[in-house]
């Protein structure tokens, strides 16, 4: 089957992953959803549902406030209509970043994530040392009017030595190659919102 994506977002994402590795695309999800996403976001954590996210992989997980200070939950499809609306938007995505850049990605995976006032994730890659199949991470934010003095920016380490921050606000979706972009979450003065997110590719060991 063939999407024409020339009246999507999508392109514009596609282009910017293609010239420069990434890209930042406000107003990603309707006002509607993106509040929607919130709404569910702060219900489970106030339930308890989330729990501290950890460092590394497998048997070697670990929590480390040290390194990153956010909760989690992952993402399953059926378990709301707003979450199942956002999965079906990224399918797209997913799709048109297959037909138009042949990425090969056949999966993806998310979570809700939740850094209290204060927390932060530092200087890391989305992709393991032993497990390459994280091809292009996929975040959204749910805050809402979020201002400039809270901090709380995503920084990305471009290839050419720059940085560059991205703010948080509601709606806007970052989407760069796990692989090449080193980034950071830096601490905000209030709670943060998100959902986080992996296309991956078929790990050689599963052909
Ligand atoms: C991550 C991450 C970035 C963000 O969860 O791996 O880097 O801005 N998140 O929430
Ligand atoms: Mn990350």
């Amino acid at each position: 089957m063939t999407i024409d994506t020339t009246d999507m977002p999508f392109a514009v994402i596609i282009d910017d992953l293609a010239t420069q590795g990434w890209s930042l695309l406000p107003g990603f999800a309707s006002q509607t959803l993106t509040a929607e996403l919130a709404q569910e976001c702060r219900a489970r954590v106030k339930n308890g549902a989330l729990s501290p996210a950890r460092v590394g992989r497998g048997a070697g997980q670990e929590i480390r406030e040290a390194i990153r200070g956010d909760q989690i939950e992952w993402l399953e499809p059926g378990q709301s209509a707003p979450t199942n609306a956002y999965l079906q938007l990224i399918d797209g995505l997913r799709l048109a970043l297959n037909q138009q850049l042949f990425l090969g990605l056949d999966s993806y995976e998310s979570h809700f994530a939740f850094y209290p006032a204060g927390a932060f994730y530092k200087k890391h890659l989305d992709r393991f040392r032993d497990d390459d199949r994280r091809t292009v991470s996929v975040v959204l934010y749910l805050n809402e009017q979020w201002q400039d003095e809270f901090g709380g920016e995503l920084r990305l380490y471009l290839p050419d030595g720059e940085t560059r921050d991205v703010r948080p606000e509601a709606g806007s979706l970052v989407v760069f190659m796990s692989a090449d972009m080193p980034h950071e979450v830096l601490p905000a003065t209030r709670e943060r919102l998100s959902l986080a997110g992996w296309f991956r590719r078929r790990g050689a060991d599963t052909f």
